[in-house]
């Protein structure tokens, strides 16, 4: 009997990141030696005391189905949480909780798009937001945002990307790939523009806002543009801030009308997240902070090494990222060069598979995230791996011709 597969998973293409991770598994279980700075999860452990959150809450029988939007005690951590940080009015029906920021990006497109409705993805994008647009019958409206202005979208390119069918912005800041931090005064400009286009709603991704070099958090557009929380969604969640990426937990908050269905949603697909990474992550939002200042400190120094190092590579001009874990570099001046076994750079996907081959570094291609040639190298990795792996990246780049 043939097997059908719908054309919606025809369209779909794997994730490039969890594809790349698995080929750098692979790699290395065939005995390769392989420096991975393809990763895009804190290389730490959990901090002891949401480990310990987790034990006791098993302990305590706390091992059943929750409230498909999240236990109460968690649902009010987050709540509180957005207040305290944001100053914003959130309340715990403004809140679903989710196997993490990934399930409730999906669910919130789920819910909200129909046929050709459009989403404005900025690019460099993370991989996920067109696929999961595409899935859900929406159409990604890309708009390139070159590294002159920062790799963000500025008013008159988002002004000129909304129809009469946009129905969704998605932010990024910090960015997943280029780092870089909308700020306060990029905000309320970007705010002007969504206030003349009632109709457009925002998905605000805050995952990475504690990991931001310049501040102790980077801005969110709805604490700049308040009266954006009516038609807004703030996705964030545990992954990246307390290193618990296996632990499957992130959040949406916005109005309750629209929680309201993300939760229906919910109810019928995962029914909810775990009892034991919610009980988890509410002991992560409501315990001592310090944990992820001393990552972000870590991060920091991992990605000035990275930069130093990759400075004496020719043709490489590596700046800064200013929040998240992964330095996003132009290629543009090594496509053409020769490898020493005459092979010709076309593309970047050609420098990275360059990198692995020569370098045994594997590194990501800007092609998944939107923008070419350049390539997303993560910093968060080993300060070892950082080193080595950068070091065999600027041998390698010297050995072209
Ligand atoms: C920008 C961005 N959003 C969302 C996610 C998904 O995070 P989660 O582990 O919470 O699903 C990632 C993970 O890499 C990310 O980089």
């Amino acid at each position: 009997m043939s097997l059908q597969i719908s054309n919606r998973a025809i369209a779909l293409k794997p994730s490039a990141s969890i594809a790349a991770k698995k080929m750098v598994s692979d790699l290395q279980a065939q005995g390769h030696k392989i420096v991975d700075l393809t990763i895009g999860e804190p290389d730490i452990q959990t901090p002891d005391h949401i480990v310990e959150a987790a034990f006791a809450a098993m302990k305590a029988g706390d091992t059943h189905y929750t409230p498909s939007a999240g236990t109460p005690a968690l649902r009010a951590a987050i709540a509180a949480h957005i207040n305290r940080e944001k100053g914003l009015p959130a309340k715990p029906e403004n809140i679903a909780v989710g196997c993490g920021a990934k399930q409730l990006i999906f669910e919130v497109f789920s819910a909200t798009l129909n046929e050709g409705d459009e989403v404005i993805v900025p690019a460099p994008y993370w991989v996920s937001y067109p696929d999961l647009a595409t899935l859900h019958g929406g159409k990604p409206v890309v708009v390139i945002c070159a590294e002159e202005v920062g790799f963000k979208i500025t008013p008159a390119a988002l002004e000129a990307a909304i129809t009469e069918k946009t129905r969704w912005l998605v932010l990024n800041t910090p960015n997943n790939p280029s780092g870089a931090i909308y700020s306060r005064d990029d905000l309320s400009a970007l705010g002007e523009v969504l206030r003349r286009h009632p109709n457009v709603w925002v998905m605000t991704d805050e995952i990475y806002e504690y990991l931001s070099y310049h501040d102790e958090r980077a801005p969110s557009l709805i604490e700049i543009v308040p009266s954006l929380f009516e038609r807004a969604i703030i996705i964030n969640g545990m992954s990246k801030a307390y290193a618990m990426t296996g632990w499957r937990i992130g959040y949406a908050a916005g109005p309750k009308a629209l929680i309201e269905v993300i939760v229906k949603m919910l109810s019928q697909s995962t029914t909810c997240a775990s009892s034991i990474s919610q009980a988890a992550a509410a002991a992560a939002l409501t315990g001592d902070q310090t944990c992820v200042r001393e990552a972000a400190e870590m991060y920091r120094r991992r990605r000035d090494r990275m930069v130093e190092i990759l400075s004496d590579a020719p043709g490489l001009s590596p700046r800064a990222p200013s929040g998240a874990f992964y330095l996003f570099i132009s290629v543009a001046n090594l496509i053409g060069k020769s490898t020493p076994d005459g092979k010709e750079l076309r593309t970047d996907l050609d420098v990275s598979l360059y990198l692995l081959e020569q370098a045994k570094v594997a590194v990501l291609d800007g092609s998944a995230y939107g923008v070419s040639p350049y390539l997303r190298l993560s910093f968060a990795a080993s300060m070892q791996a950082v080193e080595s792996g950068s070091q065999a990246i600027v041998a390698a780049v010297k050995a072209l011709c």
